[in-house]
């Protein structure tokens, strides 16, 4: 164990560090805060014994300072005793202890082991959440919930592959970052990755960006133009939002997908592209297809793999995990302090039902970070839709296509309210049965029916 001693009074250096050698810890010396933070940064030291006073920049500047580069870094402080009040405002600034002067050397050492300790612990947590995180995640997509990990699974055997793909989901739920992961863990990885944005824009402007046009194939066409699919030759390319294209362009969609032939808008020459095609779509395409508004035909060329992205609030195991991601990465990106989120608040957000899912959740993360001035985030940071839970769940949900048909939503709120009674009686089926008003028999067919487990309950 090394501990940096910052003090400017050379007795003083020479009592602690024949202090601590004694105990059998090693010590590195710095006579002023510059001196220190030089040091610090170099690495390797488990905690600091700071002086309040000190020449030049002061003690709780340096203290700031640290705080900043290194927030687990351990810091007592020492100082005389006129100075307790900054001494406790250190505290309040994140140092672990103050000592003031003039200490007895049990004291000294007492604080030390104490800070040592914390240390360990600290680092111990932190390996932790590291491997927490590589468990339970892919490329940057989180989940540890059973769903998550099968769309895990998923892309690691279909990315590969030659085969289409088509994402499905409800918006918010990750389509574009899965549609991203699958390129990277293609063998086109090198090869571009091009968005198309299906459903924005009128049919001929739209395969003009696909198919490339050449010059004076209509009016304002003054130059030649690559289009998309040229330009994705040998990478993947991104249908987002399918459902939404036109039904004549789909044919022309359908037979790049057959012949891999095109040609540009005006143009006589043929040309081959050699892409791979992932759409994604937020709406029942099988519908879509029944309703005459999608090619059956292209359907099924683009529908070879399906990766199906689950809602956010049939997840909830997830939620603490991508929000404690996300205060991270807010948290970093605003330079604030915090570190974490009350359990009150973490309750609110896994039992919200997250109509806009995973975004959702990211820009309430987001609003809470920027809008906090204190190391916690709690429930009055969270946004009132999140803040003011519902009188019965599945209230407001909106009707179907966007929301859930009826007999899924109800059988959602009945898989919620058993997996609580679950989480209340430990696992025990016959206590949550008896909490729930029905035959453990009853319990254990609808548990069966909505395929809850309980070791996905206790885990
Ligand atoms: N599992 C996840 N882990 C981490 N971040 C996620 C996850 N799922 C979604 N996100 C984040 O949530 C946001 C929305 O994701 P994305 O754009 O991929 O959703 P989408 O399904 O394409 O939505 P839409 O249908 O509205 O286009 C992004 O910022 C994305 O990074
Ligand atoms: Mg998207």
């Amino acid at each position: 164990m090394r501990i940096l001693i910052v003090d400017d009074e050379e007795v003083l250096q020479d009592v602690l560090t024949s202090l601590l050698r004694r105990e059998g810890y090693e010590t590195v010396s710095a006579r002023s805060g510059e001196e220190g933070l030089d040091l610090l940064r170099q690495g390797d030291i488990d905690l600091v014994l700071l002086d309040l006073m000190l020449p030049g920049m002061s003690g709780q500047e340096v203290l700031r300072q640290i705080r900043k580069e290194d927030p687990h870094q351990v810091v007592v402080m020492i100082t005389a005793y006129s100075s307790v009040e900054s001494a406790i405002d250190a505290m309040r600034q994140g140092a672990f202890h103050y000592i003031p002067k003039p200490f007895k050397n049990e004291e000294v050492l007492l604080t030390v082991r104490q800070g040592l300790e914390q240390r360990r612990l600290k680092k111990e947590n932190l390996t932790l959440r590291d491997q927490l995180q590589q468990r339970y995640a892919f490329d940057n997509i989180i989940g540890k919930s059973k769903p998550m990990q099968k769309v895990f699974e998923l892309i690691r055997l279909a990315a590969p592959a030659k085969s289409n793909l088509l994402i499905l989901g409800e918006s918010g739920t990750g389509k574009e970052l899965v549609a991203k992961s699958i390129h990277l863990n293609s063998r086109r990885s090198e090869g571009p990755f091009v968005t198309v944005n299906s459903g924005s824009m009128p049919a001929d402007l739209l395969e003009s960006n696909l198919f490339g046009h050449e010059r004076g194939a209509f009016t304002g066409a003054v130059t030649a133009k690559k289009g998309l699919f040229e330009i994705a030759d040998g990478g993947s390319i991104f249908f987002d939002e399918i459902g939404n294209i036109p039904i004549d362009t789909q044919s022309k969609l359908l037979r790049v997908i057959q012949e891999k032939e095109f040609m540009r808008l005006g143009g006589v020459e043929t040309l081959t592209s050699d892409v791979r095609i992932i759409a994604a779509t937020n709406v029942d395409l099988e519908a879509t297809v029944e309703e005459g508004r999608f090619r059956e035909d292209l359907f099924y060329r683009l529908n070879v793999i399906t990766v199906s992205l689950p809602p956010l609030r049939q997840r909830p195991e997830d939620i603490p995990l991508l929000a404690r991601a996300f205060l991270e990465t807010f948290r970093d990106e605003n330079e604030k302090e915090l570190d974490g989120i009350t359990s009150e608040a973490m309750e609110l957000l896994i039992d919200y039902h997250w109509p806009g899912n995973v975004r959702e959740l990211e820009n309430v993360i987001e609003r809470a970070v920027v809008l906090s001035t204190g190391s916690v985030i709690d429930v009055d940071l969270l946004s009132p839709a999140v803040r003011h839970k519902r009188p019965t769940a599945g209230f407001d949900e909106p009707l179907p296509p966007q929301g859930l048909p009826l007999k899924e939503a109800v059988a959602n709120y009945e898989r919620k309210l058993i997996v609580r009674a679950l989480q209340a009686s430990g696992g025990v089926q016959k206590k949550a049965a008896e909490l729930l008003k029905v035959k453990p028999t009853t319990l254990h067919e609808m548990m069966k029916r909505l395929s809850v487990t309980v070791d996905q309950i206790v885990s």
